[in-house]
């Protein structure tokens, strides 16, 4: 049987050890070797990349994926697009998440991972479509958690939900690493008993689960799991890419990985890998296997959130209680999974329950967005109370959001005029607004100076 191997180390593992900031020249030269490797695809893109290159690198996010589907042209890119957020947080309108999802087929995306916080995918729906109509690589997502409403029965049924609507994949996303192996054989037994998709599983080596998981999961009938190749794999990162492909070939699967490609991918990070260890961008304790999670049950993320937002309140000694109330937050919220922007909203709300001393005294501005129905169908009942509480007789949203919202782009393209080059910089500017105007100024002022350098010389 066949194991089908995504690399992540442009993206999952780059955003989880180093905050997504890798810039295009530290792996441009690998990108080849990346494509005649054996990968089943490479997930370089989507995610907090889109905004880290406007935010941080001076990139154009659109010509880093035409310049990698340059050098990779064999081997499918794949990319985490955030259903109606795109790559952002907040809702976005359907002709701006169509147009988006079509960009990026048109600028070399082949396989995109669609996924909603709430796994309401009624929040992917319009994505999906649009992919199916490029004639692209639709994965429906589910993201995982596990509450007393997550039962099997219904990440069966959520399958076969995403199978009716047409996907040709389905991913498990364990975003936090928080899934066991007996729990991964179980889960992946059921969608392939309630699908007749592929399902691809997703996790970190956080708490030192993934290489059992994945084994497990991939005994359970898995098609593909998510690796990062040595240099950058483990702790927040992906299992390794080397490790995995050894112990699945020795138990007589096949992954088309080639050893000696592997190896040259490997050699090349280790100097990149070097450099962010010496410049303190990446931080060896990220790289460390942290169980706390699995004693918590909160994701491992969210935990080093809460410390530091304790620490910077000088209370740092309520962690025990902040953690003891994160549970009851998630219960009054229906269940949602722990996963960005979530886990915050969990996180920040439960923080403020402890130290006001009071429960819901103050209710942050998103967790009334939530309560309102703003982020979509909770997956178990809401604390109705508290709904009350912040809302009281306001009509409460139960459709789509995004059905509430009007057409976006064409307004961005006018207001932006001249600064806006293609449909892809208004894309960026709906997105990242106040990002892509800096990213803007940027490259006139590069292109400018440009100009100025070869005046020079021809005085000269
Ligand atoms: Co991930």
């Amino acid at each position: 049987m066949k194991v089908n191997i995504t690399e992540t180390v442009l993206r999952d593992a780059n955003q989880s050890l180093i905050a997504t900031r890798l810039p295009f020249s530290d792996f441009e030269g690998i990108l080849e070797t990346l494509d005649n490797a054996g990968y089943y695809s490479l997930e370089c893109w989507g995610g907090a990349t889109f905004d880290s290159c406007l935010r941080y690198l001076n990139e154009d996010p659109w010509e880093r994926l035409r310049k990698i589907k340059a050098k990779c042209p064999k081997t499918p890119l794949q990319m985490l697009l955030r259903g109606q957020n795109i790559l952002g947080y907040k809702h976005y309108p359907d002709d701006v998440v169509r147009l988006f999802v079509r960009k990026s087929a048109e600028n070399g995306m082949d396989i995109f991972r669609i996924f909603d916080a709430l796994n309401d995918f009624r929040n992917i729906q319009v994505a999906v479509d649009e992919v199916l109509k490029c004639g692209k690589h639709a994965q429906g997502c589910i993201c995982y958690t596990t509450s007393p409403v997550h039962t099997l029965e219904k990440y069966a049924q959520m399958g076969k939900e995403l199978e009716d609507m047409g996907v040709h994949s389905i991913c498990i996303k364990d975003m936090a690493g928080i899934m066991g192996p007996d729990e991964a054989y179980k889960l992946i037994k059921a969608l392939k008993s309630s699908t007749k998709l592929p399902v691809f599983l997703h996790t970190h080596a956080t708490t030192g689960l993934g290489p059992m998981t994945y084994l497990k999961a991939v005994e359970a009938g898995c098609d593909g799991i998510d690796c990062a190749i040595s240099q950058f794999s483990g702790g927040t990162a992906q299992p390794a890419t080397e490790t995995m492909k050894y112990a699945l070939e020795q138990l007589g699967y096949e992954t088309t990985l080639d050893s000696k490609k592997l190896k040259e991918i490997n050699d090349f990070f280790a100097p990149v890998k070097a450099k962010f260890l010496e410049s303190g961008g990446l931080d060896p304790y990220v790289m460390g296997t942290k169980t706390d999670a699995l004693v918590y049950q909160v994701p491992g993320g969210m935990l080093s959130n809460l410390v530091a937002q304790l620490k910077a309140q000088n209370a740092y000694d309520r962690l025990d209680e902040v953690l003891a109330e994160v549970p009851n937050v998630r219960k009054d919220l229906g269940y949602p999974p722990l996963v960005t922007p979530i886990s915050q909203m969990v996180g920040v709300q439960a923080t403020a329950n402890v130290l006001a001393g009071e429960r819901y005294k103050n209710v942050s501005k998103e967790v009334k967005a939530y309560l309102k129905g703003e982020y979509g169908k909770a997956p178990g009942e809401v604390n109705q109370d508290l709904v009350k509480k912040v809302w009281g007789d306001e009509e409460i949203i139960t459709c789509r959001f995004a059905d509430t919202l009007k057409p976006q782009f064409e307004d961005a393209k006018k207001e932006l005029g001249k600064i806006a080059r293609s449909d892809e910089d208004v894309l960026s500017w709906i997105a990242f607004p106040t990002n892509a105007e800096k990213f803007f100024e940027y490259r006139e002022e590069q292109e400018s100076n440009t100009v100025n350098y070869t005046i020079e010389k021809k005085e000269d």
